[in-house]
């Protein structure tokens, strides 16, 4: 059986042009959704990452601000920066990169940010409305694997979801959102990790796998259920001597031997990661919206 691969460079090109007329209508009251990133550090991923939001925002007429501070920038005066982005009536969407150096507490930094302008949805007000079913700004990953979800009709309820991987940004709110009562939604979801003794025998029982674990093919054939929908959230980078950057991205799943025996399957590059920045894109324009009490 031919595994459909989804292709998330396709749906995260379907959502971006669905904001046009939203950014238009907000654009007409005077309103430019604007989102503000600030990088700390110099991580080569991070500044990937941090440069294509930005280039993002241009492609859709968003306006953006890149702030970009040196490694040994103080908590103090990130704070500081973040504190003036909340007063900034251009800014609708802070995101701040992470990781952040150890030198600076990332909850403290989130706590920092306002609520209504998180559009990363790290903020525990954010995660606690997730939680109660009753989402304002959803984390982008998470809302991206539901719009997958949602595009190529494959439909949760009454389910079995496993979800590899507990982390606040991906594990968790997927689970989240999967075991809500509503549209896609309504999945028996289990969250297994590190720590689960066999974890093949729980990946087993899956209809539907979302692997976020952060190691490089570690989703063998042997774990997954035939006819499965395998979505593959791991972006981990492997050396590879033969490509020019000396390295290649892969996921949480072994792709090809998984491909080969399940329904749907994410690739990576390719699959989630495109998502992401479609929702955040998403999120900066609905916080404009509630922000300025412009709706289309
Ligand atoms: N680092 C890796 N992914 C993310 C993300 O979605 N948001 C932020 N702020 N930092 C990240």
């Amino acid at each position: 059986m031919a595994a459909t691969i989804i292709e998330g460079k396709k749906v995260s090109a379907r959502i971006r042009k669905e904001l046009k007329p939203r950014i238009a209508a907000l654009k007409e009251k005077g309103v430019t959704p604007g989102l503000a990133a600030v990088l700390v550090g110099d991580d080569p991923a991070s500044q990937t990452y941090v440069a294509s939001k930005g280039r993002a925002c241009d492609k859709l007429g968003l306006y953006s601000e890149i702030i970009l501070k040196s490694a040994g920038t103080s908590q103090d005066e990130l704070l500081d920066i973040v504190r003036q982005l909340n007063e900034n009536d251009q800014i609708h969407g802070i995101l701040v990169q992470s990781p952040l150096p150890s030198h600076i507490d990332e909850m403290t930094v989130t706590l920092a940010i306002r609520p209504d302008k998180d559009v990363d949805g790290f903020h525990p007000h954010n995660v606690g409305l997730l939680l109660l079913g009753r989402p304002a700004l959803i984390s982008c990953t998470p809302f991206g694997i539901i719009k997958l979800l949602e595009h190529y009709d494959i439909d949760p309820e009454g389910k079995e979801v496993v979800v590899v991987g507990r982390s606040n940004i991906v594990g968790k709110p997927v689970a989240a959102l999967l075991m809500q009562k509503g549209r896609t939604a309504n999945a028996t979801v289990t969250v297994a990790h590190s720590r689960t003794p066999d974890l093949a025998e729980v990946t087993r029982r899956a209809d539907i796998l979302v692997a976020a674990i952060g190691r490089p093919e570690m989703i063998t054939a042997d774990m997954v259920k035939d006819g499965a929908v395998v979505i593959d959230v791991g972006i981990n980078r492997v050396e590879d001597a033969g490509t020019e950057k000396g390295y290649r991205l892969v996921g949480d799943v072994a792709f090809e031997a998984v491909a080969d025996k399940v329904s749907h399957i994410t690739p990576v590059p390719g699959g989630v990661g495109p998502l992401t920045i479609a929702m955040l894109m998403t999120n900066t324009v609905t916080a404009a919206e509630i922000l300025t009490g412009i709706d289309s």
